[in-house]
């Protein structure tokens, strides 16, 4: 099926839709999951199961996925050697009145593999790990603002800074302020203006933009200067750009860490790691949660983590990505799309942008796309998580179904009439801005 454009069967969705709206807020669990971020009523709402880099719907249509769950499947839907992991550790119990052994273990191993891992604890979400990393440094420095750059969660510390910060007490958010990537200069303007206040720099080592030379080194400089905390965000980076984060790949080591996402490939974990003498705080400092050390999760963790590094899964995501983004970019030049369209970012996480012609974002061109290639057979997000499951095939089909989503897009910008070859509504940004001006 993957490659024909029919409309998708998808009552079995629409039915369940309808069900959720009445007795769950928003619909969904997870804003990036909900149909805003698909082409509604032609993308599916619901995923049944998944097998290696291929996923189902309840109505039956069959995908390749590089939503991948938002991130988390590095190894492959249903993997079997996690899956192992998890069934044997079921079969000795899921979460204990006492720590587990497994606690010990996981902390050696990230212990070993990230450089700025002397000590770790271990959180369910992202979200935990970022939070619990601004409380040490808000502890340790006797400070109470941060400066960030990037996405960190949900928690009141970063998303009261956003334009989802409904909820959020207003001293809450004007204890945080962003600066830009890449640029050096703005994080200087929040020192300067906050001066012997902030107490972290948090921010996403890399994203889709490599970081320019010096840039991360002259964050570390710039935050170690004005006695704050340097965290990086590697709830994305961790296991995908390298095994030990982008730290270990740039070589530029934080203070602290947040890992999550591909830790688990799927089961709920995070990591808060960094160096002994701030991670101490949290003798006493509060981050302690019934859940933070349920073992099926912490062997779902060992058992990807060791699968990862015996099996050089990195080395085959990165070469996997290389040839998506290859084939896009060649297809995009053969059809003369370059001022409208290419493939950007790392091999290990590319990401297909689309502008107007005059250089502004064009979500209206991104739906037109993800509205072909949803009806033949890829779900995705402008943003591909390439897995270990992924082979030269998919991702050659993948290619084939871009270059057929690319020519419809031709077609239409040729004809002026993109708007009239939508069927459904425009993707909306989960997040549509941050408060970037320092307060
Ligand atoms: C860079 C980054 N940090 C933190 C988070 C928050 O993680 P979670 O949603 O698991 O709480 C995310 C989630 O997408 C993320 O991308």
């Amino acid at each position: 099926m993957i490659g024909n454009a029919l409309p998708l069967m998808k009552d079995r969705s629409e039915r369940l839709w309808d069900r959720a709206l009445r007795v769950i807020p928003a619909g969904t669990q997870t804003f990036s999951k909900g149909p805003g971020q698909y082409v509604s009523g032609v993308a599916p709402k619901y995923i049944q199961r998944g097998l290696g880099g291929r996923v189902w719907d309840p109505d039956g249509n069959e995908f390749i996925d590089y939503g991948m769950a938002l991130g988390p499947i590095i190894l492959g839907h249903a993997y079997p050697r996690v899956n192992e992991a998890i069934a044997a550790q079921l079969r000795d119990g899921i979460t204990f009145t006492l720590m587990h052994p497994l606690e010990v273990e996981l902390a050696e191993q990230l212990a070993a593999i990230v450089p700025c891992a002397e000590m770790v604890r271990f959180g369910k979400n992202g979200s935990d790990a970022t939070a619990g990393a601004v409380r040490i440094a808000r502890a340790c420095t006797k400070r109470d603002k941060i400066a960030c750059c990037g996405y960190h969660g949900w928690q009141d510390w970063y998303i009261g800074s956003t334009s989802r910060g409904l909820g959020v007490p207003a001293a809450v958010t004007l204890l945080t302020a962003h600066f830009e990537y890449n640029n050096i200069d703005s994080l200087y303007t929040l020192f300067r203006q906050h001066s012997g206040q902030i107490a972290a720099v948090v921010l996403e080592p890399v994203n889709f933009f490599p970081p320019r030379p010096g840039f991360l080194e002259d964050v570390k400089d710039l935050t170690h200067r004005n006695g704050a905390i340097l965290v990086f965000d590697e709830v994305i980076t961790g296991f995908r750009f390298s095994v030990g984060g982008a730290q270990a790949l740039f070589g530029v080591v934080p203070d602290l860490a947040a890992f999550g996402k591909a830790m688990g490939n799927g089961m709920p974990i995070s990591a808060l790691v960094g160096k002994g003498e701030l991670m101490r705080v949290l003798n006493d400092a509060f981050y302690s949660f019934t859940f933070a050390g349920e073992a099926v999760s912490l062997a779902a963790s060992l058992a990807t983590i060791c699968e990862i590094r015996e099996k050089r899964v990195l080395d085959h995501i990165w070469r996997m990505g290389a040839r998506l983004i290859d084939g896009y970019n060649r297809i995009v030049a053969e059809l003369g799309l370059k001022r409208l369209t290419k493939c950007i970012g790392y091999p290990c996480w590319p990401k297909v942008v689309f502008n107007d012609g005059d250089g502004h974002a064009s979500p209206l061109l991104e739906t037109l796309f993800q509205q072909e290639i949803v009806k033949r057979g890829i779900l995705t997000r402008p943003g591909m998580f390439v897995c270990y499951s992924h082979g030269p095939h998919d991702v050659d089909e993948t290619i084939s179904v871009y270059r057929l989503a690319l020519q419809v897009l031709a077609e239409a910008v040729e004809r002026d009439a993109v708007r009239e070859h939508l069927e459904g509504d425009i993707i909306e940004p989960v997040i549509r801005s941050v408060l970037q001006a320092p307060r």
